[in-house]
């Protein structure tokens, strides 16, 4: 167990808690200005109701397990926002994980006036050979079968209790068996899966339904075989059809934007 997981387990929750908010504190407090101090396109998203958004993703922090930064959610929040509402497509969220973030994206689809389409195998990561290692921020990471898992009931329950279940829909099941049949317009995705191989399936079947002027987010990209393969000219070529992107920021950010 490492010294920060240590910590995490003999500190009682409300303290590790609030060390997390203050530790995060100057990015987060950025990321929620930015979201507070312009009016975004989508016509729901008053000055109000992003403020409670605020509220609300602050509560489901503190009650679900999130292993995301408030930062990260805050700026898909604002990018979601910002999108053209003729801009057809739910947002899609790959990787869920305790239902956190779904939550969360569930509230900004709402402000947003679209459904959010979720996928996650509700049993951890699958079974990969992968060899992992440290982080761009120097922390070791090894994802084996079964990590992360979390039974579907217990985020259906999170979204429920703290999001909008109405607008969101649930896709049991390993990506490379539950996303070919996926054939919805996607204006948004959020992966968050840590597997290259995952990474490579979510990108190959969701690129191609996300419409000029929608984008896709990596939470992934402070691991460094995740920023190989969106680096690599012969995956995007190959696989996915067109010459790489461009991506802003990758190699220094965990959170990366590929626009399209
Ligand atoms: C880091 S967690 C997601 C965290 C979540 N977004 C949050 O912030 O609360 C990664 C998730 O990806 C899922 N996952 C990874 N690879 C997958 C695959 N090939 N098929 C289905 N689910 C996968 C795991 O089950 C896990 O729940």
């Amino acid at each position: 167990m490492s010294l920060r997981n240590a910590i995490k387990k003999r500190t009682p929750w409300p303290l590790h808690y609030l060390y997390l908010k203050l530790y995060y504190f100057p990015k987060d407090a950025v990321a929620a200005w930015r979201l507070l101090s312009r009016r975004p396109a989508a016509p729901d998203a008053s000055f109000a109701a992003r403020l409670r958004l605020i509220g609300a993703f602050y509560r489901i922090s503190y009650f679900v397990d999130c292993p995301h930064t408030e930062h990260e959610l805050l700026s898909i929040a604002q990018a979601i926002l910002d999108l053209p509402p003729e801009l057809p497509g739910s947002i899609v969220e790959a990787g869920a994980f305790r239902g956190g973030s779904t939550a969360k994206l569930s509230l900004v689809a709402r402000l947003a006036g679209r459904e959010l389409d979720v996928f996650d195998s509700f049993e951890g990561m699958p079974e990969n050979d992968e060899e992992h290692g440290k982080s761009i921020y120097g922390r070791e990471h090894r994802f084996r079968r079964g990590s992360h898992a979390a039974p579907i009931e217990n985020a259906r329950m999170n979204v429920a209790r703290y999001g909008d279940i109405s607008r969101t829909h649930f896709h049991k099941g390993w990506f490379s068996e539950t996303m070919p049949g996926f054939k919805k317009q996607v204006a948004a995705a959020c992966i968050n899966v840590d597997l290259v191989q995952s990474t490579r399936d979510c990108l190959k079947y969701l690129y191609p339904l996300v419409p000029k002027g929608g984008v896709i987010f990596s939470q992934d990209a402070h691991f460094p075989w995740v920023i190989s393969l969106l680096r690599d000219d012969a995956f995007w070529r190959n696989e996915i059809g067109i010459p790489r992107p461009e991506i802003p920021g990758l190699g220094a950010s965990k959170f990366v934007a590929i626009r399209k």
